[in-house]
């Protein structure tokens, strides 16, 4: 028998799949379809201090092999995940992960505490939006304000804390390393790609706010290059993401260096892409002979 758990900073996972943030909300509808104590995680819906609507619509474009979103953080805020959503995930047997996106480090800090009191598993702090003015992309495209937020949720936080970094840069081992630094516990990576699409008739673009972020299997390549950079660059756990709906597509990213990896945008498309991701990696890792999915973690054999 194929030994699933993986370790990801301290937390153990049964399996290594996790269903990211912005991608399964807060597990209410899915759980209709399977029972969530079949995944290693779940990442909640991004939360803010105060209750956000989100952008305007339209927010969702599709593309080819994937979809461009501007949801704009939309989330009922942190109180009310705690007071409401929370008590309802922790009836099932799965590790939490809460995500959170804050206009200043202070605000990064308050959410800390109030869900590391709140009892959840890890914090991913989310420094990668690409759909907000404020906070998001502006810390994670800087190396020092990246590591001045994860210092703050660090000092803030009783849990691990896994910072969320962003794609849009020209080189993500300069982020990962300044977040290393301030004492981040695991990296997760990536966050969309930012994109744009233009009605051709009305020649306006087709999300309210011009551009959004890309997700889906078109950015599958780009996520298992730089889980491989990162990988090699600092001496974190990383939980991979970017595209993946089949279990080669997951065994790829930990080859790459992944610990755990996320089934996101797959979902919209297969509600079930999580638990069958799952089972196909596992079929993957047992052809191949493996007695732990976790042997599969950086064993990539890279040319020259
Ligand atoms: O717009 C959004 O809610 C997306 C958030 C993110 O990509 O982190």
């Amino acid at each position: 028998m194929l030994d699933q758990k993986v370790n990801l900073a301290g937390v153990e996972l049964k399996n290594p799949i996790v269903v990211p943030s912005g991608t399964f909300g807060f597990g209410r509808e899915y759980g209709q379809f399977f029972d969530l104590s079949e995944l290693g995680a779940i990442c909640v819906k991004g939360l803010t201090p105060q209750p956000r609507e989100g952008n305007p619509a339209p927010r969702i474009a599709e593309t080819p092999m994937g979809i461009l979103n501007s949801v704009g953080l939309q989330n009922p805020g942190v109180d009310a995940f705690v007071a409401q959503e929370l008590p309802e995930l922790r009836r099932h047997d799965v590790k939490i992960i809460a995500n959170i996106s804050g206009n200043t480090p202070e605000e990064y800090g308050e959410m800390c505490e109030k869900l590391s009191a709140a009892g959840v598993d890890m914090i991913e702090v989310n420094i990668s939006c690409p759909n907000v003015k404020a906070g998001g992309l502006a810390y994670g495209t800087r190396p020092e304000l990246a590591a001045e937020v994860t210092e703050v949720a660090k000092r803030h936080a009783s849990v691990p804390v896994m910072v969320k970094l962003s794609p849009n840069v020209t080189d993500i081992t300069e982020i990962a390393r300044a977040v290393a630094g301030a004492g981040a516990d695991a990296l997760s990576l990536i966050n969309t790609i930012r994109g744009m699409r233009i009605d051709v008739k009305t020649r306006r673009p087709i999300l309210k706010m011009n551009t959004g972020g890309l997700s889906g299997p078109a950015v599958l390549p780009v996520a298992v290059r730089m889980v491989w950079e990162v990988h090699a660059a600092v001496d974190l756990p990383i939980l991979g993401m970017g595209g993946v709906s089949t279990g080669a597509d997951a065994a790829e990213l930990m080859l790459a260096g992944a610990t755990a990896v996320a089934v996101g945008t797959a979902s919209f498309a297969d509600v079930y892409a999580p638990v069958r991701v799952r089972d196909e990696l596992s079929a993957l890792a047992e052809e191949q002979g493996l007695q732990r999915v976790s042997e599969l973690t950086g064993a990539v054999r890279p040319w020259g």
